[in-house]
């Protein structure tokens, strides 16, 4: 069988895409702005009462904000940022 030469070109049209590809896939990866820079008060009122009134923070203790917090974040759908803010935010008011 004979040896299959790469060409020179490809490889590197190869590295190149590689490099833009990760990139792209880690620019992907970066939280919007538009999350970062909304406080824990802001994500509460606009999330938390998309299903029911947006929880009074006096009505849960630290502890059980732990628990409620995890227990919404999986029903909500939010990122560890979001709800780590909005859980701060509880815990700071109660
Ligand atoms: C997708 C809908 C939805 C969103 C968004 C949501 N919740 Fe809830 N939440 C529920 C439902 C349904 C219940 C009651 C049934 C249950 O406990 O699963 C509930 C119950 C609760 C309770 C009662 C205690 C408990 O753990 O069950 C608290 C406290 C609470 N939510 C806080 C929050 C906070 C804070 C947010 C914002 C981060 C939030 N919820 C966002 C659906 C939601």
């Amino acid at each position: 069988m004979k040896n299959i030469r790469v060409p020179k070109t490809f490889t590197i049209i190869m590295i190149l895409s590689i490099t833009i590809v990760s990139f792209v896939m880690m620019d992907g990866c970066k939280v919007p702005e538009s999350i970062t820079s909304k406080s824990g008060a802001q994500l509460w009122g606009e999330n938390c009462i998309r299903c029911h009134n947006s929880p009074d923070p006096k009505g849960y203790s630290d502890d059980q904000w732990d628990a409620a917090a995890e227990h919404m974040r999986q029903k909500a759908i939010l990122t560890n940022l979001e709800i780590t803010k909005i859980r701060d935010f509880l815990k700071s008011a109660n």
